[in-house]
């Protein structure tokens, strides 16, 4: 059977590939949008195919010769998400249909529509309806809610405002009814669709037991060994709500919004398909799914987070973004006598829990400031404290090139008036930091002057923090 996975750097395809790539008599492509930026792969059983389901001649190019396409593209980084969601799906199915594609199993979310209905789950739905339209090509729809796994948006959240804050004040929302279910019987569904034997278009609803977001708060506190008060206040509005969020998890403003819309309606399952199709699959409760997750963040196995894929930031050319930059500040120190590997190690494990050196505290405050302007502030942290892979985010930067032994580049995802990029290189035995900045206006050069002596004491200090961390290394 020949599988084509699209959204493989998303949350759930990067651990789809993962399970499927196990079974050895699929072949697979997967479609990318950046060839280049993507790890090579050893297994023969993968193509990698690049393409962009906005190029319908791209898609049509990716999906010959394949039986069974998977759908789990999303746009909601961007603020027109709806309308390319629904183009992108159209051209999927038209592309689906062209080459004689039997099946597409699509992952939506779970819920109905009605007048509380949020932007986010109408568009999720639509989606769903165009790929179900084809008369030609069968779709598999399986629907869920929240999804319980290390790195998940709406798992970050609970664990974040559970972890944070003892005593929390909630909208009225948090007695709306969901049914999450853990991101290991997703995958389950969503691989045992490649096999199942029916004809026509299926809506399946996954979930475990339903619990109201309170209920979900006080079992996550329960299993992660803590007391916590909930006290539902009946005038938080969804802006406030979506701020509050926005200061004490790591989704940024914009998400937070989209999901807070999301909690006014139930999200729990309209039909028994999941019981009837897939019967073998028994759903892990809601306290275990969380052990999962909050084991797997503890052993750093985090295999994927909901930041990791590049959503725009691959619309910049970032080699001509730092050539443009207007101001600089270069620092190099020689590295005549280190481990080249060892210094290498130590550039790439900066942020997160790591922190950023002497003057961490300016950037736990910078990250604050961002924060309150609605950004990611430093809450995304790492996925990985040494490890880390083009695309993924660090804090509150994005990485955009990673050559091993070489170079990182991070561009800057933080609320500032211009662009930055932060990089590393190692090259004729010296170790090169460069902060790269191209302002917007004349706030954009008040911002860079304002900074100059933050900057000279924060890059001193971590080129040479850099250099002395490179000796601990094993
Ligand atoms: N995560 C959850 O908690 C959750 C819960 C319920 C349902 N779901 C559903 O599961 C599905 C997958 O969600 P996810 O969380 O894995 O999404 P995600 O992490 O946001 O990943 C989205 C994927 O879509 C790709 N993509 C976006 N635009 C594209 C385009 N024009 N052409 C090709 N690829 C494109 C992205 O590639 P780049 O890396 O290039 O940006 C990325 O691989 C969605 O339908 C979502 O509604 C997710």
């Amino acid at each position: 059977m020949k599988v084509l996975l699209t959204g493989s750097t998303g949350y759930i395809g990067r651990r789809l590939k993962q399970e499927l790539v196990k079974n050895e008599d699929l072949q697979f492509k997967l479609l990318v949008r950046h060839k280049d930026r993507f790890p090579p792969q050893t297994n023969k059983n993968i193509e990698i195919i690049e393409g962009d389901t906005l190029n319908k001649d791209s898609l049509i190019e990716a999906l010959k010769d394949v039986d069974v396409a998977y759908y789990l593209v999303h746009s909601l980084n961007s603020s027109d998400y709806k309308n390319l969601d629904k183009k992108s799906a159209q051209n999927f199915i038209e592309a689906c249909e062209i080459n004689g594609v039997k099946r597409v199993i699509y992952l939506g979310g779970l819920g109905v529509k009605d007048e509380n209905t949020s932007e986010h789950l109408l568009s999720r739905i639509e989606t769903g309806e165009v790929l179900s339209s084809s008369k030609k090509v069968q779709t598999i729809w399986i629907r869920a809610g929240v999804i319980i796994g290390s790195g998940s948006t709406s798992f970050e959240i609970i664990r974040n405002l559970t972890e944070k804050l003892p005593i929390m004040t909630t909208p009225k929302w948090v007695f709306t009814k969901a049914q999450p279910i853990s991101v290991r019987d997703v995958l389950r569904y969503l691989e045992d669709s490649l096999y199942l034997d029916v004809k026509v278009n299926l809506v399946v609803d996954i979930g475990s037991e339903q619990l109201t977001y309170e209920e979900m708060m006080l079992k996550t506190a329960k299993v992660l060994g803590l007391n916590r008060l909930i006290i539902p206040l009946p005038f938080l509005s969804i802006n406030l709500s979506s701020y509050w969020l926005n200061l004490f998890t790591p989704v940024p403003f914009v998400v937070a919004k989209a999901l807070i819309e999301g909690l006014k309606s139930e999200v729990v399952i309209q039909n028994d398909n999941a019981k009837r199709y897939f019967p073998h699959i028994v759903p892990l409760d809601y306290e275990s799914s969380v052990r999962k997750a909050i084991e797997a963040i503890q052993k750093n196995q985090v295999f994927s987070r909901w930041s990791d894929n590049a959503g725009t930031i691959w619309e910049k050319d970032h080699s001509q973004g730092i050539a443009n930059a207007l101001y600089l500040d270069r620092k190099e120190r020689s590295i005549k006598n280190y481990d080249k590997e060892k210094i290498y190690k130590s550039f790439i494990s900066i942020g997160g829990d790591n922190g950023w050196f002497k003057y961490d505290f300016l950037w736990v405050i910078r990250g604050v400031f961002d924060q309150i302007l609605g950004g990611y502030g430093l809450k995304r942290g790492r996925r990985h404290p040494q490890n880390l892979r083009i695309g993924e985010s660090l804090d509150f930067w994005k990485v955009v090139d990673l050559k091993k032994n070489e170079r990182l580049l991070l561009f800057a995802q933080m609320k500032v008036p211009g662009e930055a990029w932060l990089e590393f290189k190692i090259e004729d035995e010296k170790l090169i930091q460069s902060a790269y900045f191209y302002p917007k206006g004349v706030i954009g050069r008040i911002y860079w002057f304002c900074l100059i002596p933050i900057h000279y004491l924060v890059f001193n200090d971590m080129i040479d923090s850099i250099i002395r961390k490179s000796k601990d290394i094993k």
